[in-house]
């Protein structure tokens, strides 16, 4: 049987992928960032995921307002790096894992969670930088990724605590899947954050802060805060938080924070960091 096996989340800041791509990642400004994320890597070589489930959200490269799911599966053999107006990132091409995609979108949908089944599809820096930060630069991911998308750009995104239960059927989709696999759950974006408008830059230590104990102690609590909350505290940007709930909910309750790491500045962010282990 397949197993979930820990929970990650990360913010996936675009501009700590290209400090990345252009070797900044030693320089004064960048370094305490990476700092963070040493552990993870560390652990994440000897854990050796099958798959990861990387919920995440695209920022306008492969949906556009002319299409916006709610939750989008992709269900294909691979995704490659988008171009966000730059060049792709030159970092490896996604393998995907098809059979497990698609029992998930059927479990999940049969558990009437309408995800949109997508087969081909580019994956932005909301996917790829995430995975630069656990993995590191390499030649190729070390697992396979099933990309799990998430409308935070377009009101209206999903509630919390939409989320939250999508998690609960995404972790019961996962352990009916009979091929014996070690499977991840990620869950990116945040921390507070807004990149435009006049409240751009506001960055909030006090609510990631309550948020990151709340996602690791008391989910349903954190389940239970109203889009509005988020805007109003953490930016419009914050929202994205929205999705370390489907990682908690893929998780189970008891579930045991092994490492965290909070940051300030990164671009014009808050770096927050989470590994979770569930009990054996
Ligand atoms: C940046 C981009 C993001 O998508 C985000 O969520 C936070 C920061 C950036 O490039 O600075
Ligand atoms: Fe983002």
């Amino acid at each position: 049987m397949a197993r979930i096996v820990a929970g990650v989340t990360t913010s996936h800041i675009g501009a700590v992928g290209a400090a990345i791509d252009r070797g900044l990642s030693e320089d004064d400004y960048w370094s305490p960032v990476f700092k963070g994320y040493e552990f993870s890597q560390r652990w994440i070589a000897e854990e050796k995921p099958d798959v990861v489930i990387l919920v995440y959200n695209d920022h306008a490269a492969a949906f556009t307002l002319d299409l916006i799911p709610t939750f989008a599966i992709g269900c294909g053999e691979q995704f490659h790096p988008a171009d966000e107006g730059r060049g792709a990132r030159k970092v490896p091409v996604v393998k995907g894992h098809p059979e497990l995609a698609w029992h998930i979108a059927e479990s999940a949908i049969l558990d009437e969670f309408d995800m949109t089944i997508v087969n081909k599809m580019d994956v932005d820096h909301g996917l790829t930088v995430p995975l630069s930060l656990m993995f590191g630069q390499a030649d190729a991911w070390p697992c396979k990724v099933i990309p799990l998308a998430v409308n935070v750009v377009q009101y209206p995104p999903p509630t919390g605590n939409r989320c939250y239960n999508l998690g609960k059927a995404i972790r019961k989709a996962v352990e009916t899947f009979p091929q014996d696999l070690k499977v991840m759950v990620w869950g990116t974006g945040g921390m507070s954050h807004q990149l435009q408008g006049r409240r751009a830059g506001v960055i909030n230590s006090e609510f990631d802060t309550l948020f990151l104990d709340l996602i690791s102690r008391d989910p349903e609590a954190a389940a239970r805060i109203p889009h509005l909350d988020y805007i109003y505290q953490a930016g419009s940007e914050g929202i994205e938080l929205i999705m370390w709930l489907i990682m908690r909910g893929a998780l189970r309750r008891e579930a045991k924070e092994i490492h965290r790491f909070y940051h300030v500045p990164a671009s014009n962010t808050a770096v927050g960091h989470l590994i979770f282990e569930n009990p054996r």
